[in-house]
């Protein structure tokens, strides 16, 4: 708990001094989608991109995440706000730490997702909405949960029985039923030098 004998302590390094030397703007790529629309597919082809062209990066990955940090949260609201608020915080952390930073989670709440982005300097959250309709979602199930959701045995399901806030204002949108996971993976990585976050070349 946060108690007036606790300090923030100023770093004598600096985030802007971190990214620099790794030529690069630290920035948290913030995905969000339902469950089976290609996040962590996409995030790791996005991913093996950034390393080949030498930029620093980290993923931190929903279901992993889930396996550790946050293995005390379930799919309820409340538990669903908390895993957002400590990647959040997370994700704060990395990016201080100079790297470009991927979070790979549903994050279906809009408020949750703004939260997220008002804990950040401006600019430093970038929205990937990936969008997949929940039809192909559904058709895909690679982990057999929509059947699963849709025979009641998981309650809560994203999309059919819980919420999602689609974006309203991402800063980038992968309309994902048109493209390869390499068109996609390349529109994040284009944006990404467009807005000048890592080196053209
Ligand atoms: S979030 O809503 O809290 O952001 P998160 O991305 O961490 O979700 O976890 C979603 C993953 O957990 C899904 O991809 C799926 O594999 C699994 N999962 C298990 N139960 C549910 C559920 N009720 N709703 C959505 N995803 C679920």
């Amino acid at each position: 708990m946060k108690t007036e004998n606790t300090v923030w302590h100023m770093h004598q390094v600096t985030k802007q001094e971190r990214s620099e030397l790794k030529n690069q703007k630290s920035c948290l790529l913030w995905y969000t989608g339902l469950s089976g629309s290609g996040k962590s597919t996409i995030a790791n082809a996005v991913d093996d991109l950034l390393f080949k062209e030498k930029c620093h990066t980290y993923l931190l990955d929903g279901d992993n995440v889930r396996h550790g940090l946050n293995g005390d949260l379930g799919f309820s609201d409340e538990d669903r706000i908390e895993n957002i608020r400590r990647i959040s915080q997370v994700g704060k952390l990395f990016v201080d730490s100079g790297l470009i930073v991927t979070t790979a989670f549903i994050s279906p709440f809009q408020s949750d997702r703004d939260m997220a982005r008002d804990m950040l300097e401006q600019g430093e959250f970038i929205e990937v909405f990936i969008d997949t309709p929940i039809e192909i979602c559904e058709q895909r199930d690679p982990k057999g949960l929509y059947k699963k959701a849709r025979a009641g045995e998981i309650k809560d399901f994203t999309g059919i029985d819980s919420t999602y806030d689609v974006p309203t204002n991402p800063e980038i949108h992968v309309k994902t039923a048109d493209l390869s996971i390499e068109q996609c993976a390349r529109q994040i990585v284009d944006h990404l030098k467009a807005h000048g976050y890592i080196q053209p070349t």
